[in-house]
């Protein structure tokens, strides 16, 4: 028996709900196999940040690294700002264990209708490797005279050639495992330094890897794109405020974000990496147990698979795609009045006995 500690952040919002529902589904995946997950909920977020003034204690991150994973659900709630939230908990977490990796994978489901019509006849399958540590999102810069007329904010984008290498080396290596294509997004016309940097990086990398097809795409086209022709991307690389961007695009286009995974990867494996939905808290549907779960139930895949459990990985898919391709039991956002706990169960029902 091989027993894997899991440290949950189930957060704000709909994070508990679907949370709880990942890891009901996940017992019951393993109850047929030689792997245990233990879980342990850190009772961090918006409630914690109201009691403390912090997101997450002062300790968190030795508290994560003993763990073997961590599966977040969502933080952010409007009693507290939400730079706060994400600032003082998921930014540190991802920075602080390099886990430079954002995986965001994008497959029509079986039985899931894209928005985009011709989807009908073309398998759309891509994954985004999105930069999770650096980039747009490297909270350096300042805010001066603030309150004032003259209030000036400065927010500087960091890339740096380390950043952009790991970052591409892991998108090629993941292409590999694919069909072979890369297709990489910039704005260097206009972003002539960040940009360019990232370009220049980008052609070095391919070097190493002359079996991979590349094409390089402006973000603006991409966004075009990913409606236009989402069946010929592969694997997309991308900065950390374009790939989160775009991510959304793409889970939208098959079939939203209630379906949509990620992680949160150090590939050296020197850190436990992060598993959880794309989507957010959604304050708008929370503590109504009508939050779809399968984003959650597939961020938690994406985690066993990264802890080498992959045949239980492929059963939580399996069971994922039987409930959606069945097409009796859905949730509000696919079209259907099945709440998350009534998905649960069916995700449980489904699961392939080995
Ligand atoms: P959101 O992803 O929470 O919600 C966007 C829309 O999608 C809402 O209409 C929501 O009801 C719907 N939705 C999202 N997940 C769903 C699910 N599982 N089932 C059914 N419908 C679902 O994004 P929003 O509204 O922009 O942000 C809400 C809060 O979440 C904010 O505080 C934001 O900062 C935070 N946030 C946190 C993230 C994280 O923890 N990683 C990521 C994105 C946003
Ligand atoms: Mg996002």
């Amino acid at each position: 028996m091989i027993t894997r500690r899991i440290a949950t952040i189930p957060g704000d919002g709909i994070g508990p709900e679907v949370i709880a529902a990942a890891i009901r589904v996940t017992d019951a995946c393993l109850a047929h196999s030689e792997v245990r997950c233990t879980w342990e909920a850190m009772p961090w977020g918006t409630e914690f940040h109201l009691a403390h003034g912090r997101t997450m204690p002062a300790d968190a991150l030795d508290q994560l690294r003993r763990y073997d994973a961590i599966l977040l659900g969502a933080v952010g709630d409007p009693r507290v700002p939400d730079t706060a939230t994400l600032n003082g908990l998921i930014f540190p977490i991802r920075r602080q264990f390099e886990q430079f990796l954002n995986l965001r994978p994008a497959r029509l489901l079986p039985g899931v209708r894209s928005p985009l019509r011709a989807a009908d006849q073309r398998p759309i399958d891509m994954v985004i490797a999105r930069e999770n540590t650096e980039g747009e999102y490297a909270n350096v810069g300042g805010r001066l005279h603030a309150g004032t007329e003259g209030e000036l904010a400065m927010q500087t984008n960091v890339f740096t050639r380390r950043g952009c290498q790991r970052i591409m080396v892991a998108a090629f290596e993941l292409a590999r495992t694919r069909r072979r294509h890369l297709t990489s997004i910039t704005k260097s016309n206009a972003q002539a330094h960040s940009m360019v940097l990232w370009d220049d990086v980008f052609r070095d990398v391919a070097r190493d890897f002359p079996d991979v097809a590349t094409s390089s795409l402006f973000v603006d086209a991409a966004a075009m794109d990913l409606v236009r022709r989402p069946w010929d991307f592969d694997v997309i690389v991308a900065s950390n405020l374009f790939g989160d961007i775009l991510s959304d695009l793409s889970a939208a286009v098959v079939g939203g974000l209630g379906l949509a995974p990620s992680g949160n990867i150090d590939p050296t494996r020197r850190f436990p990496s992060m598993f959880e939905p794309v989507h957010g808290s959604a304050p708008d549907i929370a503590g109504r147990g009508v939050a779809n779960p399968i984003a959650a139930v597939l961020s938690a895949a994406m985690m066993l698979e990264h802890l080498q459990h992959v045949t239980e990985a492929q059963r939580l898919a399996a069971a994922v795609d039987a409930v959606l391709s069945g097409g009796s039991v859905r949730t509000p956002d696919l079209g259907g009045t099945a709440g998350t706990e009534a998905m649960a169960n069916a995700l449980v029902a489904a699961l392939p006995t080995p």
